[in-house]
């Protein structure tokens, strides 16, 4: 069945609300710390809690449409099926209903309101090991609602079993995986014609370190892949040619001049453009308003912006392209979905412009300063082939050529070995780690140097304002949002500053109870621990911080109490006691979505 896709977003919310279910709406693109994830991969990663046990504020049967990003696809962006961002269509049953309701509805939904051929529709359920047993009551309840019985696979773990990668203690359990022809063919075989179109998760263990421990409650937890949905419902292949692309591919054609349907160099970079700047535009239009950097979230950000940048340039257009392309999402795609966007239109164009500028002024240098290596390398090869004929050329690019590339021309190591591998070469990327160290430890002598009166000179009261800064940091996040998170932070022995995001200024209540709340662990006299850990510990425990640190396993952590647990080198006091009084002087605005605070410590 033909649908656009605002109208498969209502479909779905309205056929679930009338199956008793609240739509919970969308949140964070960036994970909340409790699992370490950095960005939400899946529609259930914010209802983990509740999935685990907690009471939902909206009841047992929630539905949604939530943002999902997944990094691991960044190199694959560019041919006809690959995004970073895209939406998953969930619905979940919070220890209420189970197999029974869910099949019947999965196969009304997909048969009488999509218009998909019952007679096509395969699925596959869990084949059963030590772990779980056979989902035969799965299998028996599809084929008593129409589904073909040679329609109906056991697969094992590894195709049937759904868990968050890479975390413990987060709830999974086997999943029953739908899947119809490409194309809607007519004589389709599985599954060389098929393709997932989403699954219904039978959630009833939690991850263990080794192993599974059953939850108390029996879930459902429901994904269907947005984009992809809507290209089956509309025949097409191409999922770059859906309507949530269509204005945007007219208009890269427009301002290229080149024709996407011709394929090759100019459709790919297309692609690329198109979901990067998609994906930018969900970022930094996001509630905590990812920006470009150089650590976390923003790196990834910055490595998607530079990437799309680099394909304008090869696509003959300016990176202005960017920005009509982000108006596009922004106003005529998203606009019902993400009305934040369009409120923060101004502010995620501007940041685009910023970043391109950034960019595009040392693209073209840093591409002939790659040239250079790549002509070394050729040099060298065909010198040391002349003199012996039996030498292997060499084909990596050095990692202190990557880092120079890197930390003179913007380029992130990625794009390097992008660049390298269009020309059958790598990148050294151990030599890329020591060449970065090697900077980081010249810096941080230099700095230690020049530091006056800051953390570095250790004085008693800056160690003080870095424990409030820790404070401060929890307080928010408890009072205003979870999703407020520390952007900036400047010590000196006066007075702290501290920059986050947050979306408007904070009312008189609100910096009453923050400060109230600082203080009230101030007197609690509570104990600063520190702990080396694992990086996965800290992940596991909850700590907040940067955890896409590449450049070292161990982290150092410290913890007050339950209140407040950050990755930090310190130094800091050893009980909260002696802080003294803290109070807010002044709460105004940084720049657009992030707030400053200016605070001291009296006696
Ligand atoms: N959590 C399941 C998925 O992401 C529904 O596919």
């Amino acid at each position: 069945m033909k649908m656009t896709s605002k109208e498969l977003r209502q479909k779905w919310l309205d056929f679930y609300k009338s199956k008793g279910h609240k739509d919970v709406g969308a949140v964070s693109l960036v994970g909340d710390g409790t699992t370490g994830v950095m960005f939400n991969v899946a529609g259930m990663q914010p209802l983990m809690p509740y999935l685990l046990g907690k009471p939902h504020p909206l009841g047992k049967r929630l539905c949604n449409v939530q943002g999902c990003m997944r990094t691991v696809d960044i190199d694959s962006v560019g041919d006809s099926s690959h995004f970073t961002f895209f939406e998953m269509m969930g619905n979940w049953s919070l220890g209420d209903y189970f197999k029974k309701e869910k099949t019947a509805w999965t196969v009304e939904l997909l048969t009488e309101v999509f218009g998909l051929e019952k007679d096509k529709l395969c699925t596959t359920v869990f084949a059963g090991d030590e772990s779980a047993p056979r989902d035969e009551e799965t299998a028996s309840l599809v084929i008593g609602l129409g589904i073909k019985p040679e329609h109906v696979f056991y697969l094992p773990k590894s195709d049937n079993w759904w868990e968050l990668e890479g975390t413990v203690g987060t709830p999974c359990g086997p999943d029953n995986e739908w899947f119809y022809p490409i194309r809607n063919l007519e004589n389709p075989t599985f599954p060389e014609d098929y393709v997932e179109i989403g699954n219904d998760v039978y959630m009833q263990y939690r991850k263990l370190e080794k192993g599974y421990e059953p939850l108390a409650g029996k879930n459902v937890d429901t994904g269907f892949g947005f984009d992809r949905m809507l290209l089956f419902l509309n025949g097409l292949s191409d999922a770059y040619e859906t309507d949530l692309f269509t204005a945007v591919i007219a208009e890269l054609e427009a301002l290229s001049g080149k024709n996407y349907h011709e394929g090759g160099d100019a459709q790919k970079a297309m692609r690329i453009i198109a979901d990067h700047t998609r994906t930018t535009v969900m970022l930094i239009g996001d509630s905590t308003g990812v920006l470009p950097s150089n650590t976390g979230a923003g790196y990834i950000l910055r490595r998607i912006m530079r990437r799309a940048i680099r394909y304008c340039r090869q696509l003959g257009v300016s990176p202005d392209a960017m920005l009509s392309v982000a108006k596009i999402f922004i106003e005529e795609v998203y606009d019902e979905a993400y009305p934040l966007l369009k409120e923060k239109e101004a502010f995620i164009l501007e940041e685009i412009k910023k970043e391109a500028e950034r960019f595009d002024a040392t693209l073209t240098s840093g591409i002939k300063e790659f040239e250079k290596c790549v002509q070394g390398l050729a040099r060298k090869n065909e010198f040391m082939q002349k003199s012996n004929p039996g030498y292997v050329p060499e084909t990596v690019i050095g990692g202190k050529a990557a880092f120079r590339l890197y930390d003179t021309y913007g380029f992130p190591l990625e794009l390097t070995e992008e660049l390298a591998a269009e020309r059958g070469l790598t990148v050294d990327t151990h030599g890329f780690d020591e060449a970065f160290k090697e900077h980081q430890e010249k810096s941080r002598v230099l700095n230690k140097g020049e530091a006056k009166g800051g953390l570095e000179s250790h004085s008693e009261m800056a160690v003080k304002y870095h424990t409030a800064t820790h404070l401060l940091n929890a307080a928010l996040k408890q009072i205003l949002s979870p999703d407020c998170n520390q952007k900036g932070s400047n010590i000196t022995d006066e007075r702290m500053r501290f920059d986050f995001n947050f979306p408007r200024p904070m009312t008189a209540e609100e910096i009453k109870a923050v400060e109230d709340l600082v203080n009230q662990k101030i007197k609690e006299d509570i104990p600063v621990v520190y702990r080396e850990m694992s990086l996965e510990e800290a992940r596991r425990e909850h700590f907040v911080g940067v955890f896409d640190s590449k450049y070292g396993e161990v982290v150092k952590t410290y913890s007050i109490g339950e209140f407040s647990k950050e990755m930090c080198g310190g130094p800091h006091v050893t009980h909260t006691g002696v802080l003294g009084k803290f109070v807010i002087q002044k709460e105004q605005s940084s720049s657009a979505g992030i707030r400053r605070i200016k605070a001291i410590l009296t006696e």
